[in-house]
């Protein structure tokens, strides 16, 4: 990148290294031509969940203190391996998102995240406080690296009624309730905490996991997202970005919510795959290190674009 040496010293480090002798030191120049594609400095990224100590699955129960309402922030090695992987973006976010409450605002009651075999998941609702808030964003500066937040999309609408699933997930209706949203991001703003970027739902478009939303809504919502945004952030050179859909790609769905999406709406497509296959496959680390293999979702990217 950015190499600036010609051919022509290429060929003389070749030339060099052929009619003398072996060497282990090799100079080789690459002339940029052309680019085929620019990744920002932020590419690294790690996500940190939701999950309850009490989420199970194949007979084991891996989250322990990892999920946010758990993990020690403090912890030294946590901090060390944050800042040593720097440039790096943390989504925070995934499955229960959209089961998460902030206790801000009108929010006064902070309901802890339980078993409920009625909630998404198998989980209730879980809250955000000022205090786990406030540590988070210590977190942040203390470490210097970039937050992507996943806001719940699903507050506000309607829950389905119709509990038969033959379909998969069931469709939630009725426009997103911004207002927990703006209280979160006007306590932050009055706290001068950065947030790189707002993304909005986890996986809920396509055939949804747990729930979906059409895509018509979605455009809808995320609108009333970027105009909060803009509102709060009038300076644009410190505004958030605004994020999604954050699931994974479908054709239809993608494309009729970006034909209801105006141009200043979304800073960025944001999709999920998981070609590795699940995280307890035995065969996961063969597929992690086969170039081959990771190149199988390379379609998914060509459709996107
Ligand atoms: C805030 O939330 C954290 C994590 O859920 C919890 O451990 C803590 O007790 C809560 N603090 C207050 C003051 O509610
Ligand atoms: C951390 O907070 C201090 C005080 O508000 C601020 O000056 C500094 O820029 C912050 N650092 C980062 C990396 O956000
Ligand atoms: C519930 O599902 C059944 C069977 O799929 C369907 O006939 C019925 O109209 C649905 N009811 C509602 C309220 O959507």
């Amino acid at each position: 990148m950015g190499a600036k040496f010609g051919f022509f010293s290429v060929l003389v480090s070749l030339l060099s290294l052929f009619s003398f002798c072996y060497s282990e030191n090799l100079d080789l120049n690459v002339k940029v031509v052309t680019s085929k594609a620019n990744t920002d400095d932020n590419f690294i990224c790690a996500t940190l969940d939701w999950w309850p100590s009490d989420k199970c699955d194949y007979g084991h129960c891996p989250w322990a203190r990892a999920g946010m309402f758990n993990l020690d922030l403090n912890n030294k090695i946590l901090l060390n391996a944050v800042k040593e992987l720097n440039p790096l973006r943390i989504r925070l976010g995934g499955s229960v998102q959209d089961q998460i409450v902030y206790q801000f605002g009108d929010m006064k009651t902070c309901p802890q995240m339980k078993k409920d075999d009625d909630g998404m998941f198998g989980f209730s609702h879980g809250c955000l406080n000022c205090t786990r808030w406030d540590q988070i964003n210590d977190f942040l500066n203390t470490t210097g690296v970039k937050l992507t937040f996943g806001l719940n999309e699903l507050i506000g609408k309607k829950k389905p009624l119709n509990e038969s699933q033959e379909g998969g997930a069931l469709v939630w209706e009725g426009d997103w309730d911004s207002s927990n949203a703006a209280s979160l991001m006007a306590y932050s703003l009055s706290k001068g905490y950065k947030i790189d970027s707002y993304e909005l739902g986890n996986e809920l478009c396509g055939a949804g996991v747990s729930a979906r939303v059409e895509s018509v809504q979605y455009a809808k919502d995320i609108t009333k997202l970027r105009e909060l945004v803009n509102a709060l952030y009038p300076d644009p050179t410190t505004r958030p970005q605004v994020l999604g859909p954050a699931g994974f790609y479908d054709k239809e769905w993608f494309n009729t919510f970006l034909q209801h999406t105006k141009p200043s709406v979304l800073d960025g497509v944001t999709h999920h795959i998981y070609n590795l296959g699940a995280g307890v496959g035995k065969t996961l680390i063969n597929k992690i290190l086969d170039p081959y293999f990771l190149s199988q979702t390379a379609q998914t990217f060509k459709d996107i674009l």
